[in-house]
């Protein structure tokens, strides 16, 4: 099987059987106040990544990595989607650019169609420091992303099977680099001891990319004779794994894994995360109903999140974070257990 089936496969698979529905925000609940201090039209939806301003707390997570013309036409939709609406974009992983150039332009066309907008490279933990330095360079990258997918791996049956080493790889492109290094999960959520072991290094956010959304054990079971089906259960809830990370890291700390609506956007944010990734949701948007039907949900997902906020006497999107929560069900047990509560 070519790269590019592979790529085209994860895109068909993601936008169908590979899909969760539980990410522990249906457990939180705001509680109701009857006197905000607040105008809707002073709410302001600006948000910071460490030293990264952005002008919406939404971003659109990594997705597609090189595979020829179909991606290149889903990039170039994601990059106006981003100039459009003002939201902060990753691109898929560059590791095939890199080893073939004929595929840098599915990437730079990212960077063309939105020279002034906010743009993270990607690569996985297994990337050289030169290979950062590459990838942020051929996009101009303001941040890079390295990706955890171990579970991913394992399921792939060309996948890795070696994840030593990583820890150290993540350390040296972080110190090394000019512009922030990210760490993101892809599925399964970031852990309060991997949230731990990473403020140890000279990374600058960590993105949980909790379980309940896009599920890569589904997406490659589908691609298996023999299923390892027990890893489609396996993750870290995002809400969970946002509370997990915000609680010993220190970094910021940015929010995905199967975030669809304003609601979830919100509670994530009340959560402690600085900003919010949405991958699967959006691609199916796009891929669904088009370029301008998706910039008109994103300018939605706007203006909701204004009518949260200013309900719950919000006018900064950090303010979020002092709104009381009401915690229940399997997300409250999770975090008790966790000593979290
Ligand atoms: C992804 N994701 C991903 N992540 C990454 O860091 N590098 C990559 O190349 C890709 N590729 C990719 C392809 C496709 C088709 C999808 C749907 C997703 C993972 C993505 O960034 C995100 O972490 C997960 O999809 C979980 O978020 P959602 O989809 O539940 O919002």
């Amino acid at each position: 099987m070519t790269r590019a089936q592979r790529k085209r496969d994860h895109i068909n698979y993601a936008l169908t059987t590979g899909q969760q529905n539980k990410t522990g925000f249906e457990d939180i609940k705001f509680v109701h106040q009857s006197l905000p201090d607040a105008t809707l039209d002073d709410t302001r939806l600006q948000s910071r990544i460490g030293e990264l301003s952005l002008s919406s707390p939404i971003f659109v997570n990594a997705m597609t990595g090189g595979g020829g013309e179909y991606t290149s036409k889903i990039n170039a939709e994601l990059s106006l989607l981003a100039r459009e609406t003002g939201i902060g974009l990753a691109v898929g992983s560059q590791m095939s650019a890199l080893k073939d150039p004929s595929e840098r332009k599915t990437y730079e066309i990212v960077r063309k169609n939105n020279p002034d907008g906010i743009i993270f490279a990607n690569l996985g933990s297994e990337a050289s420091v030169q290979q950062a330095i590459d990838a942020v360079e051929m996009i101009e990258a303001d941040a890079l992303q390295v990706h955890l997918n171990v579970i991913q791996e394992l399921t792939m049956p060309e996948g890795d099977r070696d994840f030593k080493g990583a820890l150290e790889r993540i350390h040296t492109i972080a110190d090394r680099l000019s512009v922030p290094v990210i760490v993101k999960e892809t599925g399964f959520g970031i852990s309060k001891e991997a949230a731990m072991t990473l403020s140890g290094t000279s990374i600058s956010a960590i993105d949980v990319g909790g379980y309940g959304g896009t599920n890569f054990s589904k997406i490659e079971n589908q691609r298996r004779q023999r299923m390892l089906s027990y890893f489609d259960d396996w993750g870290i809830p995002t809400a969970a794994s946002i509370a997990e990370a915000h609680s010993v890291s220190g970094l910021p700390i940015l929010a995905s894994g199967g975030i669809r609506n304003s609601l979830e956007i919100v509670k994530a944010l009340s959560l402690g995360a600085c900003s919010v990734g949405m991958a699967g949701a959006i691609l199916k948007c796009i891929v669904d109903k088009g370029l301008e039907a998706t910039i008109e949900e994103v300018n939605d997902l706007h203006t909701d999140i204004q009518y949260l906020m200013c309900a719950l006497g919000c006018m900064r999107t950090e303010d979020l974070q002092k709104v009381p929560l009401i915690l229940t069900g399997e997300l409250y047990h999770w975090l008790a257990v966790r000593g979290l509560d």
